[in-house]
């Protein structure tokens, strides 16, 4: 269906998506982690622009969706593709009584999907932050954390809560068990986000996990134990800016993110090719299985692996770090 211009908005919000530096899978059992929130955002306008009618109405520009919240519809699960963002609106609904006649919600992403980049949790976000703002809830950020974290229990059962806690406070974070502890961006070195252009689900991996856990517990928490130290090893590095460390610590973590089972033939090539063009670290970030590797790397890498890259056809692109988190509010007044 055609997606409308863009209608005068009440509210608009925008939330960042994230890159784990190091950490993940071993954070869903309580491990910490280090992410960074990127300068990749979702959006989320909402607007009472619709007088007379009934239902919320959801557009999806990224999709040329324009879908309306009708239970007969949802009953019939048409909307499976979008379970995570209807759901949540219907939660959302429920939890605060909200009046969604008549009003339209648009979201946007630039982020790419399922590729391990935080875009289920950037979008969420958003989204929250968007109906907060409209419906005048006056949430807390902890609370629209938490909100996020629920919503996100769509995509993967057990969620560790590191992509809503980065999308909605932005920043260098050390994770741990819902803590947070901002830590500073590494000075002088460039993040690349390279797409292995594999599709993969985050749950399948994370149950990959799980089964090898049941399947071989001796190693699982060799494996896990061995993250942990490398974890606090980068913490410290960063804290000392020695990026020559962080880097070591980066490509030992998708050694063992290996044996758990979580990479793909293309991402350790990806490393190796990162690895060859003089990256100080690379390895995968997020889910795995697919999705996208990160390099840290110096200007002359920099150059040397996205010439590699280019003649290999395999798309990446730079990221900052991103300090804001969720943002937004009130926008015009067309009420
Ligand atoms: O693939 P993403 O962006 O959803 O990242 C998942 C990170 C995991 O550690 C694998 C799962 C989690 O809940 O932390």
């Amino acid at each position: 269906m055609q997606v409308k211009k863009v209608h005068s908005s009440l509210v608009e919000t925008s939330a960042p998506g994230k890159v784990i530096l190091l950490g993940e899978h071993a954070v869903v059992y309580g491990a910490p982690a280090i992410a960074g929130a990127i300068s990749l955002r979702s959006t989320c306008a909402v607007a009472r622009d619709r007088p007379g009618e009934g239902d919320l109405v959801l557009e999806l520009a990224d999709y040329n969706e324009r879908l309306r919240l009708d239970p007969l519809i949802e009953e019939r699960g048409e909307y499976e593709s979008f379970k995570g963002v209807v759901q949540f609106l219907r939660t959302m609904q429920e939890q605060f009584e909200l009046d969604f006649a008549g009003v339209t919600v648009s979201l946007q992403s630039e982020l790419p999907r399922a590729m391990g980049l935080g875009s289920s949790a950037s979008i969420l976000t958003a989204l929250a932050g968007g109906l907060d703002e409209f419906f005048h809830l006056g949430l807390d950020t902890a609370e629209i954390n938490e909100l996020v974290l629920q919503g996100e229990t769509v995509y993967h059962a057990s969620p560790s809560g590191i992509d809503n806690t980065l999308c909605v406070h932005g920043g260098m974070l050390y994770y741990e068990r819902g803590e947070i502890y901002p830590l500073p961006v590494p000075d002088g070195v460039q993040l690349l986000v390279v797409k292995s252009g594999v599709p993969r689900r985050t749950s399948k991996m994370v149950e990959r996990v799980r089964v090898f856990k049941g399947r071989e517990p001796a190693a699982f928490s060799g494996i896990l134990t061995s993250i942990v130290r490398l974890v606090e090893k980068a913490k410290t590095s960063i804290e000392n800016d020695d990026v020559e460390s962080l880097g070591r610590a980066m490509y030992d973590n998708h050694r063992l993110l290996k044996r758990w089972g979580v990479s793909h033939p293309r991402l350790d090539q990806i490393v190796e090719v990162c690895r060859e063009g003089g990256a100080l670290g690379a390895k995968l970030t997020g889910g795995g299985g697919g999705g996208c590797a990160i390099a840290l790397c110096d200007e002359p890498a920099r150059v040397n692996i996205q010439n590699a890259l280019e003649r290999l056809g395999i798309a990446n692109f730079l990221v900052t770090i991103d300090h804001e988190g969720l943002l937004g509010g009130p926008v015009r007044n067309v009420g």
